[in-house]
């Protein structure tokens, strides 16, 4: 069985004080995370420090919300990956689709961040998803395929170390998650495509679900065979909302179908 992953998204939110509280009431409901689900927080940049303390010894790991191309240079306001790894990061998030959207990233940016973040030494969560447009058009496949196949023309699938979300658009930000059908399928498909390369890499691939997901609708989500876990935005704000999605992956893993 694929161990399941529970990542928050904090975007652009959060300040010292809140940041505090938020891990204080993740553990006041959590005091030990299982091993058989991993729990990871993305702060943004200015409080990777700052959380790398708070986590420490605490089984909850750091990640980021992105970071650059290039591992070093002439790149001014960008962060390397090994800034990131040397501040205690072990996953950063590429490809979000906010990134996309209003920072005009595009597939082959995304596939050299993700190379980046596995050359300094981290895990990238690559996000993929389509628009409500291009659901509407009958063009999700298409689109996911045109994502993936951009990633993996940059990924060494013998040895590389990599987690992916399927985030559709149109959930996002919602409070209202794709139907269990609809994940199910888009994470099947992400799953074939990727077992054309390498059959064993695929198997072993965590594919996450990201849009909406929240402490009510995860157990359903999360016990459709190709989901591993969720990208999780509001709801990582929320310790109770956080917890709460965290113990239904916990509850799948031993054994509990929904
Ligand atoms: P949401 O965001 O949970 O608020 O829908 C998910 C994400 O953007 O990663």
């Amino acid at each position: 069985m694929r161990k399941k992953w529970i990542v928050g998204n904090w975007k652009m939110h959060g300040n010292l004080a809140s940041n505090r509280a938020l891990i204080e009431g993740i553990r006041a409901r959590l005091p030990e995370p299982a091993e058989s689900v991993g729990m990871v927080v993305c702060p943004a940049f200015p409080y990777v420090f700052q959380l790398d303390e708070l986590l420490n010894e605490t089984g909850i790991a750091l990640g980021a919300q992105n970071a650059s191309d290039h591992l070093q240079g002439a790149y001014t306001g960008e962060t390397s990956p090994l800034m990131l790894k040397e501040l205690g990061c072990k996953y950063v998030i590429i490809g979000h689709s906010e990134r996309r959207y209003h920072q005009h990233e595009n597939d082959g940016l995304m596939g050299r961040k993700s190379l980046a973040a596995i050359d300094a030494g981290l895990v990238p969560i690559i996000c993929v998803g389509e628009t409500a447009e291009e659901r509407d058009a009958g063009r999700t496949q298409e689109v996911l395929a045109r994502q993936l196949d951009a990633a993996f023309g940059y990924i060494r699938t013998a040895h590389d170390k990599i987690i992916i979300a399927y985030e559709p658009r149109w959930a996002i930000g919602t409070g209202i998650a794709a139907t269990p059908e609809i994940v199910q399928t888009e994470h099947a498909f992400l799953r074939q495509r990727i077992a054309q390369r390498d059959a064993a890499f695929a198997a072993d691939l965590p594919i996450l679900y990201g849009g909406g997901l929240k402490a009510a609708n995860a157990k359903t989500l999360f016990s459709m065979p190709d989901v591993d876990g969720g990208l999780i935005g509001s709801a990582a704000l929320n310790a109770e909302e956080f917890v709460g999605i965290y113990k239904a992956a916990v509850a799948l893993s031993a054994g509990d179908k929904a």
